[in-house]
């Protein structure tokens, strides 16, 4: 990666904030970071800032001397091998797709050579908006990368898709694009079960869990980064599919058992869904109405275990992960787990530690016949680049 280079336009948005974690994570990793601030972006972040970490100045004039004596906004344009814009503003999405050079972020957008990849940030609203999804149909056509953005509390108050992908997922669209990670997966099958299943008590009433699919999501992202090919099989998320990856989307654990056996064969199974270990006996047809007295209770019955099903059929995948969510005696728990399973390794998390369920961190351990080792609490992104990277040495 060391010879990579990134043009790095920051819109003016409050999620300019993660472009400087962005920033320090493609210097960790080597990337040259050269950053364009545009007006409204120096609003959010200084470029006191965005040089610090990006170790290079950062440009932000189309009519500066300085800037122009020492790399005309053409060169800049294509000084790098991939350009990036997050936040992509709604503004600068309209500019850039009607090829408007009004200052030098957009100028740069036009005159470059260079693949684009933009990570969406706006309100929900301007993201809905007719305007904005011209754009993005115009900026697709014209063969921009869209990276998020994701569903979530915006800033403003308001909820929904608008949000800037995070930047561990923006990183690994980055790194996909410069084709710069290895892609030791390729030609492999992987097959994710990730978020909650949904099991139908009656048409208007459902049993299910507080699973938000993260992790799961994470980590097809990942094994698709390092070039496998993912079938991701979700239960209803506010997740947008990572990219790169085919999402089969699917409510009740029976539904999620038959989507994962259509997928087989595949060389790697990672059960990270919240599999609902029970469901309604039986559904009933009609909704249940109030009949003035004590309910009648409603009666269980144990669903298909599908991690247990992949593990121990007849094309069970070379590598089968599970996932434990454990409050106490984690390695015990896990240890037993793995052979009632009968799977190669879990990754058992201590959900005990608040803020791990629907949060953006993991504290876990991976746990297989050869031991236990534990891993640092860290985001569930660095989590999922792991265990993608733990993937690909077992099949080196
Ligand atoms: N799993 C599955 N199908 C089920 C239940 C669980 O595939 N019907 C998978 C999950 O995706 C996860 C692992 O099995 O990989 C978790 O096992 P499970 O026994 O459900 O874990 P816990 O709920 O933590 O178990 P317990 O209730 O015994 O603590």
């Amino acid at each position: 990666m060391a010879e990579k280079r990134i043009l790095l336009i920051v819109g003016g948005g409050i999620a300019a904030y993660k472009s400087l974690e962005l920033t320090r994570l493609l210097r960790k990793a080597g990337v040259a970071v050269r950053p364009i601030l545009t007006k409204a972006g120096a609003e959010f972040v200084t470029p006191l800032s965005l040089s610090a970490l990006a170790e290079d100045k950062v440009y932000s004039q189309l009519f500066s001397l300085t800037d122009e004596a020492e790399m005309g906004h053409i060169e800049l344009s294509r000084s790098a091998d991939l350009v990036v814009v997050a936040p992509a503003t709604a503004d600068l999405m309209a500019k850039a797709a009607q090829g408007l050079a009004s200052d030098l972020a957009s100028t740069t957008l036009l005159a470059t050579d260079k693949a684009v990849l933009m990570a969406p940030a706006m309100n929900v609203r301007m993201w809905e908006h007719a305007a904005t999804r011209r754009n993005l149909a115009i900026l697709r056509a014209d063969g921009v990368t869209f990276v998020g953005p994701d569903e979530g509390a915006m800033a403003c108050g308001e909820y929904g898709p608008g949000r800037m992908a995070e930047p561990p997922a923006i990183f690994e669209a980055i790194m996909a694009m410069l084709g710069g990670t290895a892609r030791p997966l390729a030609g492999k099958r992987a097959l994710v079960t990730a978020g909650p299943t949904v099991e139908a008590i009656d048409p208007v009433r459902m049993l299910t869990n507080r699973s938000s699919g993260k992790q799961g999501y994470a980590i097809a992202s990942s094994l698709a980064a390092l070039g496998a090919e993912v079938t991701l099989v979700s239960g209803p998320t506010a997740l947008p599919a990572p990219a790169g990856v085919k999402r089969v989307d699917v409510e009740s654990a029976r539904d999620m058992l038959a989507a994962c056996e259509a997928a087989l064969p595949a060389d790697v199974a990672v059960c990270v869904a919240a599999v609902a270990d029970w469901r309604p006996a039986d559904a009933s047809a009609g909704k249940i109405k109030k009949t003035g007295k004590a309910a009648e209770p409603i009666a269980l019955v144990e669903n298909p275990d599908i991690l247990a099903s992949l593990s121990k059929g007849a094309r069970r995948p070379r590598l089968v992960i599970g996932f434990a969510a454990e409050t106490n005696d984690l390695e015990a728990h896990a240890k037993a787990k793995l052979a009632r399973k009968g799977c190669d390794w879990i990754v058992a998390n201590d959900v005990s530690i608040a803020g791990t369920m629907g949060g953006d961190q993991n504290a876990v351990a991976l746990v297989s016949a050869d031991g236990i080792e534990r891993w640092e609490r860290m985001a569930k992104g660095e989590v999922a680049r792991r265990l993608a990277e733990r993937i690909a040495a077992q099949f080196a």
